[in-house]
């Protein structure tokens, strides 16, 4: 029996829009910073039978992922590709769990495929590298390339990287979590209906003039400078979802309040958390350590109506 475990991650500049046909490759580059406090695990048994099946994990801290049978068979079928890639046979119970709430926009997708590539490549002793294994874990899931490499990864064409000479490399996280209800556009539905938003076009150049801006920033540590950048992106990537044809939304109501409270507190201080959100309507927030006293405060605050999730303080 083996397990593994891997991180999630969450992109500043973000993922969105896939070219047809070509095993999750994104039609722009993205920069993610790996949320080391939010894992998942994967155990692989050697079962008799003819095929492979999947199972919760049980373990302290830990729940089994909400699964849709869509879901489940993505899973399978990474693995099979695994087992192929690897030359290996036979078949597995797959069991897994994550320490965080998944199919909210909590991308669990990433840290699960990650951590069912990492798996496989020790139970079938495979001989490739990180770089070669996250190429082949993007072929599951795209953004779970960038959940090979920590604190930040940046995914521009075939798998990810650790991009050199970054700084904040150790930040703070907290999730505000205005919403656990399952999500009811998958992200590689968004990925698709993206294209018809008439804001996909320069969409790419607009990206990957953000990534340029949002590395420079980052490389002369210029808080400011970054939170723009990120700023600027989620909003992006949410006007594309909201002006597809059909429109979907992630955003709502409580999500446009936290959103505003940090616009507030940006624009007083002149200081305060990279904002961002996924594909749904959770909104994610990254401060400096320094900045404790503050992200101790805004927690609070928006506790007295959210969960939220902090990478220093658990789960309330
Ligand atoms: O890897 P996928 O297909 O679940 O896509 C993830 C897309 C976003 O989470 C919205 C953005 C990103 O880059 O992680």
């Amino acid at each position: 029996m083996v397990e593994a475990s891997a991180p999630s991650n969450i992109a500043l500049i973000k993922y969105m829009g896939k070219i047809v046909g070509s095993g999750n490759q994104p039609t722009n580059a993205s920069l993610s910073y790996s949320l080391d406090h939010w894992r998942t695990i994967v155990q692989l048994e050697s079962i008799a039978g003819p095929e492979d099946r999947w199972a919760p994990l049980e373990r302290t801290g830990y729940a089994a992922p909400v699964l849709s049978e869509k879901g489940r068979e993505k899973f399978l079928q990474h693995f099979q590709f695994l087992k192929e890639t690897f030359n290996a046979e036979g078949a597995f119970r797959i069991r897994s769990a994550n320490n965080f709430p998944s199919d909210c926009g909590l991308a669990s997708s990433a840290s699960s495929f990650a951590a069912l590539t990492w798996a496989a490549a020790e139970q079938f002793q495979a001989r490739q590298s990180v770089n070669e294994l996250s190429v082949l874990s993007r072929k599951g899931s795209g953004s779970s390339c960038r959940s090979f490499f920590t604190p930040w990864a940046i995914w521009e064409k075939d798998g990810a990287e650790a991009p050199q000479g970054l700084g904040f490399q150790k930040l703070l996280h907290a999730a505000v979590i205005v919403s656990g209800a399952v999500k009811e556009v998958s992200s590689s539905e968004a990925h698709v209906r993206v294209t018809t938003s008439p804001n996909f076009v320069g969409r790419t150049d607009r990206a990957e003039g953000r990534l340029r801006h949002l590395l420079a920033c980052l490389k002369e540590e210029n808080w400011v400078g970054a939170h723009e950048a990120v700023w600027e992106e989620f909003r992006d990537m949410h006007d594309l979802f909201e002006t597809s044809v059909p429109p979907f939304r992630y955003r709502t109501t409580d999500s446009k309040n936290v959103v505003d409270a940090c616009h507030h507190i940006w624009k007083f201080k002149k200081d305060g958390p990279l904002v961002t959100m996924d594909a749904g309507p959770n909104v994610h927030l990254l401060y400096r350590p320094e900045q404790m006293e503050l992200a101790e405060k805004m927690v609070r605050h928006f506790r007295e109506k959210h969960v939220v999730v902090t990478s220093w303080g658990g789960f309330r």
